[in-house]
């Protein structure tokens, strides 16, 4: 059997502090920041040292407890009042990522829900800062396995085409859709992962791509334009991809581009599979027209590194994200299993916060 345990982590608790993989230096560069105060971790979120759904969450849970720990009172309501206040920091930071808010208001209902002094309600955060990181390297095992039991049976060596990066960078560890990945790797059903670059940010090229070098995932890189083409050359047997917020009836936000390969599955008759933790659905929207769509720098499209690749004076549009309707998505898997997006309701009272 081949391990595929991810060594990655790229949310530590060390000493007093954390510690965030740089992910805007990989992957040339291999480097931890330190964070010790809620103004740092806000800013590493926003920048994108830290990036991907549940990493943020976590980073975020992190984040409240430093800004508690900042916190200079005794009082309980002043306490609450200034924690409030921590709390719309962070979520200033990203709109799209659904698991920012949903780790936010774990850790501000856990504090108001406790009876106790301020330092007792200090060491409760810190606990479940941990917990809800601990956790989600649990959920993405489990996302793993469920995964494996929807995969087309046929043949048995997949070859999985992936969006972004949904990988242990983009969570606590082991990742959502390199979860399954990682996964069929370990159950010999891999026969390759493809990835699409992922512009403008290029997750897929630069994260995915060390990830399973990392791991020895045997990979592929394409341009996000090729997606269509190996899909008619026989050459993808099903797709993978992560998600940032997914709305009651099944609609997933994404990465930007998700949508067009949803849409190239659909016309190739591959199964399109979304793999994500149960933070990452967001209940009180009705459907993915309600999602908050991140728009960017343009910087990030008219130039690569240093170097300009149109002339200035164009017009430029950045979404970060597109929301991929259901009607394309196969099964979205879950920690609870996989379901058709519109059976995503029976998971409801299992959100816990
Ligand atoms: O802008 P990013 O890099 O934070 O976007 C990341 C993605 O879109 C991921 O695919 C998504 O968060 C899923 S992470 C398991």
């Amino acid at each position: 059997m081949t391990s595929t345990e991810s060594h990655v982590y790229p949310v530590i608790w060390q000493k007093d502090q954390v510690l965030l993989i740089d992910q805007n230096r990989l992957p040339a560069e291999y480097t931890l920041v330190e964070i010790s105060n809620s103004d740092d971790m806000a800013l590493a979120i926003k920048t994108m040292i830290v990036r991907g759904a549940p990493a943020i969450g976590v980073a975020a849970a992190y984040g409240m407890y430093l800004g508690a720990r900042e916190i200079q009172t005794e009082n309980r309501e002043l306490f609450l009042t200034q924690l409030e206040k921590v709390a719309e920091k962070l979520r200033a930071t990203r709109p799209t990522a659904v698991n920012l808010f949903w780790a936010i208001q774990r850790m501000l209902t856990t504090a108001r829900r406790t009876l106790g002094s301020v330092e007792y309600l200090k060491e409760l955060l810190l606990e479940t800062a941990k917990n809800i990181n601990l956790e989600d390297l649990q959920t993405c095992r489990s996302i793993g396995d469920y995964g494996l039991e929807v995969l087309p049976k046929t043949p048995e060596k997949l070859t999985i085409l992936t969006h972004c990066n949904a990988g242990a960078l983009a969570t606590a560890g082991y990742g959502t859709a390199l979860g399954v990945v990682r996964s069929a790797w370990r159950e010999g059903r891999l026969a390759r992962v493809f990835a699409d670059e992922t512009r403008p940010r290029l997750q897929g090229a630069k994260l995915t791509a060390w990830e399973c070098v990392q791991d020895q995932i045997p990979i592929t890189l394409i341009t996000d334009n090729m997606a269509a083409h190996c899909m008619k050359q026989g050459l993808i047997h099903a797709v993978v991809v992560g998600a940032d917020r997914i709305a009651a009836n099944g609609d997933t936000a994404n990465k930007i581009g998700t949508y067009s390969v949803a849409i190239c599955a659909k016309a190739h008759n591959i199964p399109f599979f979304v793999a994500a933790p149960l933070s990452t659905i967001d209940f009180s929207l009705v459907d993915g027209s309600q999602i908050p769509i991140e728009e960017r720098d343009p910087s990030e499209i008219y130039q690569i590194g240093k170097t300009l690749i149109t002339p200035e004076c164009v017009n430029f549009y950045n979404p970060a994200f597109d929301v991929t309707p259901a009607n394309l998505i196969t099964a979205i898997i879950t920690e609870f299993g996989a379901v058709a997006p519109g059976e995503l309701k029976q998971f409801e009272e299992k959100q816990a916060v």
